[in-house]
């Protein structure tokens, strides 16, 4: 964060300065932490209630691990400043707003948010690829999308950052206006409206107006990024004043790609823009991410980097994060593709069209899968219909892991001239006793699920990876 003294900060936040401190105090450069955990010498503890427990329980820790100023709900008996606030959610974002705006004032920052129901990470990952090459960004650790992991992300931006990058992730209606208000963003991009919680918005035209908060109040001088491929998301072009540039694998795109070519040495494609064509070969695992490249590029690209440089920089990643479409090269000549992170109906599409297309003709597909979660009154459908697909992809074998994803078992078993075999087993620890026993060189295995399944760790002790 930039230095600011204690009562810019209060005024920041609307708070109010306890117990004589002296609000002309500055703080350093410093660090905002929400976990007690991970306060450091000099750092800014915020007191926040969770779903499961108190923030305020553990200021005490925060100050043990040097935190200077506590932002809490209520004065607590501690020793060091504090600021009293109504919410401490807000007061975080309160800062943040007040941070980036300073920023922005002094310097050259320009701000990034993205959206869209599935990768989201993965395009903030790129794009801070790319961004780092050019100057000082500043992009958010793993998946931190939601109230408090955005803000927390823009506290990072000091007076020589270039770009901030933010994930916006949404539950609901308002949740994008909300973290986009704090910053208001040169390019907001968004990727794509899925299924992904469909559970939580009920259907997905309610998704996309959520998504489409992303443009709606983008200011005429910032630049929409969207997908020209998802008709919901075109449809959203009309819906804002920003000038709008579209991606996607159609050829009315701004920014397009042909010639895809997915193996299981990554995917390589034709950018095209305007009357130019760069041949790209991403090592990232699967065509999917073809679609969250050519958003990254042509994000970069609003903010005039040329898309030749954005190629090259994307070239060098070699995985999407941790447990996304991760290879893994697993004793015995046999290939794990840990997908387990999180999964919707989209994202296991997209992995077992990906699973069927790198393995070889000689070698056989497994795909081991459990629940998809957050599916609400669309789970049976859902994962009915990815047993279907399973069988439509002649995927060799079928592992389904859990009561909860039994229709992928059911739908694949009844769907008719399948040459492969399916097979539901109760839990983690019987679908390895399966694996060990039926795997042979030469495989090629997916693992999928959502987070909540805790598959992650299976994929990667068949690959013999520690996590
Ligand atoms: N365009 C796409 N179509 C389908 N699946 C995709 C697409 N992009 C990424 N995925 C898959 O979606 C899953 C999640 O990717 P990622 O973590 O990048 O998404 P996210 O939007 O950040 O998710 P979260 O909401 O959990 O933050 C991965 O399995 C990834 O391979
Ligand atoms: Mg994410």
């Amino acid at each position: 964060m930039i230095e600011l003294s204690i009562a810019e900060i209060a005024a920041a936040i609307g708070g109010e300065l306890v117990d004589g401190t002296d609000g002309k105090r500055r703080l350093p450069p410093v660090a905002v932490q929400t976990d007690s955990r991970l306060s450091t010498a000099g750092s800014i503890f915020f007191a926040l209630r969770g779903e499961t427990t108190d923030g305020h329980l553990f200021a005490h820790t925060a100050v043990e691990n040097g935190a200077t100023l506590i932002v809490a709900e209520r004065a607590l008996d501690i020793d060091v400043a504090q600021i009293i606030v109504n919410d401490g959610v807000t007061a975080l974002q309160a800062l943040a707003r007040a941070v980036v705006a300073r920023v922005r004032e002094n310097g050259q920052l320009k701000v990034l948010a993205v959206t869209g129901s599935n990768g989201k990470t993965t395009t903030k990952n790129m794009l801070r690829t790319i961004l780092e090459r050019e100057g000082e960004t500043v992009a958010p650790k793993g998946s931190f999308n939601n109230d408090v992991g955005a803000p927390i992300t823009m506290l990072g931006v000091t007076n020589s950052s270039k770009y901030l990058v933010v994930e916006m992730g949404a539950d609901g209606i308002g949740d994008i206006t909300r973290l986009q208000s704090i910053v208001m963003p040169d390019v907001g991009i968004v990727l794509m409206v899925g299924l992904a919680h469909i559970g939580k918005f009920g259907d997905a035209a309610t998704t996309a107006l959520a998504k489409s908060e992303m443009v709606t109040a983008l200011p005429p001088q910032s630049t929409a990024v969207l997908n020209y491929d998802d008709g919901r998301v075109r449809a959203m072009a009309p819906q804002t004043e920003a000038t709008v540039n579209f991606f996607g694998l159609d050829s009315h795109s701004d920014v397009w790609a042909d010639e895809i070519e997915a193996s299981a040495r990554g995917t390589a494609f034709d950018l095209h823009v305007a009357d130019e064509v760069v041949p790209v070969q991403l090592r990232i695992l699967g065509e999917h991410h073809v679609t969250n490249a050519l958003a990254a590029i042509t994000a970069a690209r609003a903010l005039g980097i040329p898309v030749q440089r954005s190629a090259v920089a994307l070239e060098s990643i070699d995985r999407a994060e941790r447990w996304r479409m991760e290879l893994l090269e697993a004793p015995g000549g046999i290939t794990v593709i840990n997908d387990a992170y999180n999964a919707s109906p989209d994202s296991m599409a997209a992995a077992l069209k990906t699973l069927v297309q790198v393995v070889g003709p000689e070698n056989r597909s497994v795909a081991v899968l459990g629940e998809i979660a957050e599916l609400g009154e669309y789970a049976n459908e859902e994962h009915d219909r990815i047993g279907r697909l399973i069988v439509r992809l002649n995927v060799q074998k079928l592992i389904v892991v859990g009561h909860a994803a039994r229709h992928i078992h059911n739908a694949a078993g009844l769907e008719g001239s399948w040459d492969g075999e399916s097979v539901l087993v109760d839990n983690v620890e019987e679908a390895y006793a399966v694996l060990r026993e039926e795997l042979r060189g030469g495989d090629v295995v997916l693992v999928k699920s959502s987070n909540s399944a805790g598959l992650r760790h299976l994929g990667d002790r068949i690959a013999g990876v520690t996590s």
